[in-house]
Parts: structure tokens; sequence; C-alpha cells
């Protein structure tokens, strides 16, 4: 797949593809993955590499990823977490899908050059994540999902993740809540759902003051928040973040995940 992805990408010109630089041969425990520079990147299809290394670590975290998992991320970008599950939490597989050709082609490479493409360990797959093949999402036990929209993922795992034996993990973040998501467990700004899901109908309330009032621990007050508060802190949030459009979208959404309750 990555090869057919080199290919593309010298059909078309190297369109915005920069030449990798050789990296070190990588015989030492310790990789080096300072190999960008975001400067020189073009961001129109939002960031390529959208967390620090700490806050990936903190993802994968909350997914107790480990040696048993495939993990995928849909929307990978430049593949950094993909690279950060094989390296620090030894992840069986790791696959990214990408639609965005330079991108896939420059996450390849840099699995490539980290030697992470070995015996399609770290994977990317050219083009839109809804194409992915049921059969393939079903041996993926940790999903990362942090794409706008996500109003379809959650039925379509329910579909595909509903073999009760393996308790899949959805992991989203803040900055595009799911609300038919209930919120499992929390590592702010990542939030973590079960499959099959604990929980499939919930009152807005419920998943509101999951998502609002983080980090948990750190909320010593006792003071009764009604839905209308939560509202309120929650668009406010988005504004912050810069998607306060979105919020009548979410609205509407926990309402009819509530409304099956
Ligand atoms: C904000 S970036 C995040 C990259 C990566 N997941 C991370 O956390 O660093 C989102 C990426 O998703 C890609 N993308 C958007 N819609 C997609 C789709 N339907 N299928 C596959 N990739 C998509 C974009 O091209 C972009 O590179």
């Amino acid at each position: 797949m990555f090869h057919w992805c080199l290919e593309r990408a010298a059909l078309l010109g190297g369109k915005n593809v920069t030449p990798m630089p050789k990296l070190k041969p990588t015989s030492r425990k310790y990789h080096d993955f300072d190999d960008i520079n975001l400067e020189d990147e073009y961001w129109n299809q939002g960031d390529p590499i959208r967390f620090t290394n700490p806050e990936i670590r903190r993802m994968l975290s909350l997914a107790k990823a480990g040696e048993n998992d495939v993990f995928c991320d849909f929307g990978s970008g430049f593949g950094q977490n993909l690279i950060i599950a094989l390296t620090e939490f030894g992840v069986r597989k790791a696959i990214g899908l990408e639609s965005d050709d330079t991108r896939a082609w420059r996450s390849g490479n840099r699995l490539e050059e980290l030697g992470l493409d070995k015996r399609g360990r770290g994977t990317i797959v050219f083009g839109p994540f809804e194409d992915f093949k049921d059969a393939e999402l079903r041996k993926v036990t940790i999903l990362f999902y942090g794409l706008a929209g996500g109003d379809d993922i959650v039925p379509r795992l329910q579909r595909v993740w509903k073999d009760s034996k393996i308790r899949r993990r959805l992991i989203w973040n803040d900055w595009h809540p799911i609300p038919e998501a209930f919120p499992d467990e929390v590592e702010y700004p990542f939030f973590l759902t079960y499959f099959p899901q604990t929980r499939r109908t919930y009152p807005a309330r419920e998943w509101l003051k999951r998502v609002v009032l983080q980090p948990e621990n750190l909320i010593k007050y006792s003071v009764k928040h009604s839905e209308r508060d939560l509202w309120t802190e929650f668009a406010h949030n988005m504004d912050v973040l810069q998607f306060r459009g979105d919020v009548a979208g979410y609205k509407e959404r926990l309402r009819r995940v509530s409304a099956e309750n």
C-alpha cells in the first residue's frame, strides 16, 4: 500500500512533497522523532501532527495500549500517534488511514525510515477512512477518532465491534466530542468509550458532566450544575477551541441520544 502511495505521489509530480531527510539507522533504542519542521508544512487539511508526544502518551495510556493491540488512527496525518504507539507502547500493529496523498506518503516514509513498517507492523492506507473495510476494522482494538462530524462512527462501531469477547476502545478528544459515545474513562482532553458500549442511551446531563467537569480530581467544590450550566460551560470551551459553531449540532445529537432513554 505504501509503495502505491509513493507511486501516486510521483505521478502527482511530488506536489507539496519535501524530500525526507535520511535518518540515522535505528539500531539504537531511542528514535529521533524530530524529523519534521511543522513551520514548513501546509495546514489546510488540519494539523499534520495534532498532539505533542506527552499528550500522545496520555492518550495511549488511557487506552491501555499494549502488545496485544492493533491501534488505528482515522486521519493519521504524519503518523505521529502510530509511531509512539509502536515504539513506546509496543502495539502489535498500527494502521493509519489518510486521505491526503502527501501526508500519506510522508507518514509511510517516516515509518519506513524508523524501520517500523517491517512485517506490516506500521501501515499507512491512503484513502478516506470511510472506505476502510469492516473486516479490517474488526481486527482493530483501539481506534483514535479525532475528526469533525463523527455522527456515523458510533453506529459503525456498534455493528462492526459487536463481539463482546474483546473490549475494544474508541478514543476521542475535546476538539470534536462524540455525543453518541459515553465517556467511560477520561484523561482530559482524551475520552475513552468501550465497545460493546457500557451505555448506549443516557441523559444529556450525564454526558455533559463527564465532558465538561474535567479534570474530575481537581474539581473540589460540590456545586450542583444544572444542564443549562453545563451547556454554558461546554459552549464556552468550544468557543475557546474555535468550534462554537458546532454547539447547536451537539445539542441536537445529544438530544437524540437522551430521547432514546
Ligand atoms: C487534524 S489531522 C490529525 C492527524 C493525526 N490524527 C494526529 O492526531 O496527529 C487530521 C487528518 O485527517 C485527514 N483526514 C480528514 N478526513 C479524512 C478522511 N475522511 N479519511 C482519512 N483521512 C482524513 C486529514 O487529511 C488530516 O491529515
